[in-house]
């Protein structure tokens, strides 16, 4: 039997880097994406030592980009694509403090450009054994979860990313393409901050679980497998 492949987007630091490290000591290929492999020190290292894993660079809000890999790869499948790429944008947005051009480029990198690059990548899903489809979303971006408010920027492109994710899995699922939400916990990467109450090693062991176990597709996870609210 072939070995399970995953495709990744922002893939040389914080959650995506762990990701490449756990899913290939599980034997996986893996084709991870990064904006500049230059100096993507250590994601270049471990792709030194596992020939399993190929590197591409790619920045996702780069459509052209992202139409050339896929057609560039066109005769790869992929049983896993995790859409992990994703800015938090400024810091502290509220009712007073609001930049509207940052507000623009997180939705583009949030929101647009996962639809975009699952609509390039469905083909080479769809040729693959396992069919899944992961996005990482954020609690941030549950209304229901919403208790403090704020944070305007980042809340409204997770919201918004949910809903793409929902008709995804609606429209895919004629193909069998299962497509997930998933919520990493507070985590201590660049974007979580050295506050966050895990590490991406407690993260991916859970999201990894997750995403290779029995799951509903359309439905919002959290790290440690239980279901949050849209
Ligand atoms: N950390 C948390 O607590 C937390 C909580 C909830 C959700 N999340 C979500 O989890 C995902 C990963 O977060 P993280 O904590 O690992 O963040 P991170 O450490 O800031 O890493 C973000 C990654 O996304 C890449 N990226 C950003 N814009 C890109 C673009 N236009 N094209 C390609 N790659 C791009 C970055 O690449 P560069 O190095 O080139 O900038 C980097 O590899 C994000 O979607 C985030 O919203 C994180």
């Amino acid at each position: 039997m072939s070995k399970p492949h995953l495709f990744i987007t922002g893939a040389n630091r914080g959650i995506g880097l762990e990701m490449v490290k756990q899913f290939a000591q599980s034997n996986w290929k893996v084709s991870a994406c990064c904006r500049n492999p230059a100096t993507a020190t250590e994601l270049f290292a471990l792709a030194q030592e596992n020939t399993d894993i190929k590197l591409y660079a790619l920045d996702v809000t780069d459509y052209q980009a992202v139409t050339n890999l896929a057609d560039e790869l066109k005769d790869v499948s992929f049983d896993l694509l995790i859409n992990n790429a994703g800015i938090y944008g400024p810091k502290g947005s509220s009712l007073d403090n609001l930049d509207i051009e940052a507000w623009r480029q997180v939705f583009e990198t949030n929101t647009i450009a996962p639809l975009k690059l699952i609509q390039a990548f469905t083909p080479h899903v769809a040729a693959s054994e396992g069919k899944r489809i992961a996005v990482l979303s954020s609690k941030m971006g549950s209304i229901s979860d919403n208790q403090s408010g704020s944070a305007y920027i980042y809340r409204s492109s997770k919201t918004a990313l949910n809903q793409v994710i929902k008709s995804l899995s609606i429209d895919l699922s004629p193909q069998r393409i299962q497509v997930i939400a998933l919520h990493p916990g507070w985590v201590r990467t660049e974007m979580g901050g050295p506050n966050g109450l895990i590490d991406t090693t407690e993260s991916v062991t859970g999201l990894k679980s997750v995403m290779t176990s029995e799951i509903k597709t359309g439905h919002f996870y959290n790290y440690d497998g239980s279901e949050i609210a849209w």
